[in-house]
């Protein structure tokens, strides 16, 4: 018998960290599972979908640029999909429809407080950008307790429409790009943006960090720095980047997969870990 089919989306994909982390994550229970790269073009993902789940395939997760996709794709959605609008997880069901969930915000959540021990109650949160990754994490941080979630986006239509979502205008109100050095001392900055993907420097004036916010962004490596070398320059009180994010959104997949959580420690030091 062959061993159960898993794979990641993406386009480009081939540095994908996520056959590591889930093969590390099967090791610790002795499952036997094959987990891979599939490189699709947004113009080929639903077909590339299809043919993964018509040859077998069990579960897959999704990643830039396709977590729109994943989601439209989908006969069935969970309510953190739904808020997102996005899907980083793509599940066979037995009526061979897909499932869509979106584990980025728990990933975020469980990764902030409980890795990096930042209390989020009663905080007061600024949410740079209102796209897919903000909107995957923008509910997560209200329920986590912060008191305040300010989004703010370079163009504000999109703030204004993640903040209408919300409907909390006062817990969760949008503001302009340029409003940005007229916001109160926020105590944690999420870049939730996709300017470092990009390669693009966020422009961020260095009154935010007056009061020494915890900075946190949700992508990792090369695509971080940007934003984090500013936050300890700025003097933040913390600057993480979103590893320890990826392996807890692959935890959940995981324990969605095969109904077991995995100890993401070790895995998360592993990755940490700079190559020998
Ligand atoms: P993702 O799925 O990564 O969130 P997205 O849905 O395309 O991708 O959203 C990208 C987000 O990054 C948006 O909030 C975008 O701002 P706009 O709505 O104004 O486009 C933001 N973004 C991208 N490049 C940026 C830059 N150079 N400065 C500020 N915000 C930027």
């Amino acid at each position: 018998m062959t061993a159960a089919q898993f794979a990641v989306f993406g386009h480009p994909i081939s540095h994908s960290l996520s056959p590591r982390i889930h093969h590390a994550f099967a090791q610790q229970f002795g499952i036997e599972l094959e987990y891979r790269t599939i490189d699709a073009a947004p113009a080929q993902f639903d077909a590339a979908v299809r043919r993964f789940f018509d040859a077998g395939g069990v579960g897959a997760n999704v990643t830039l640029p396709h977590k729109a996709a994943a989601f439209a794709l989908a006969g069935e959605r969970s309510i953190t999909a739904r808020r997102a609008g996005t899907a980083n997880v793509l599940t066979r069901l037995a009526d061979d429809r897909l499932a869509a969930h979106n584990t980025d915000g728990d990933g975020m959540l469980r990764d902030l407080t409980e890795r990096h021990g930042v209390d989020l109650r009663g905080r007061h949160a600024l949410l740079l950008g209102a796209g897919g990754a903000a909107r995957g994490v923008a509910w997560h941080l209200l329920d986590a307790g912060v008191q305040t979630l300010t989004i703010v986006n370079r163009s504000p239509e999109a703030a204004a429409t993640l903040a209408a979502a919300i409907g909390e205008p006062a817990r969760a109100p949008a503001r302009g790009w340029d409003e940005l050095d007229t916001i109160d001392s926020p105590d944690l900055i999420v870049n939730a943006t996709s300017a470092g993907v990009l390669g693009v420097a966020l422009q961020l004036p260095l009154t935010l960090l007056r009061s020494r916010a915890v900075c946190y962004d949700l992508s990792y490596g090369k695509a971080a720095t940007g934003f984090l070398s500013w936050a300890s320059a700025a003097g933040a009180r913390g600057a993480f980047d979103g590893l320890g994010m990826l392996v807890e959104t692959a935890a959940d997949a995981f324990a969605l997969w095969h109904g077991r959580r995995p100890d993401t420690a070790p895995v998360y030091q592993s990755l940490r870990r700079p190559a020998a």
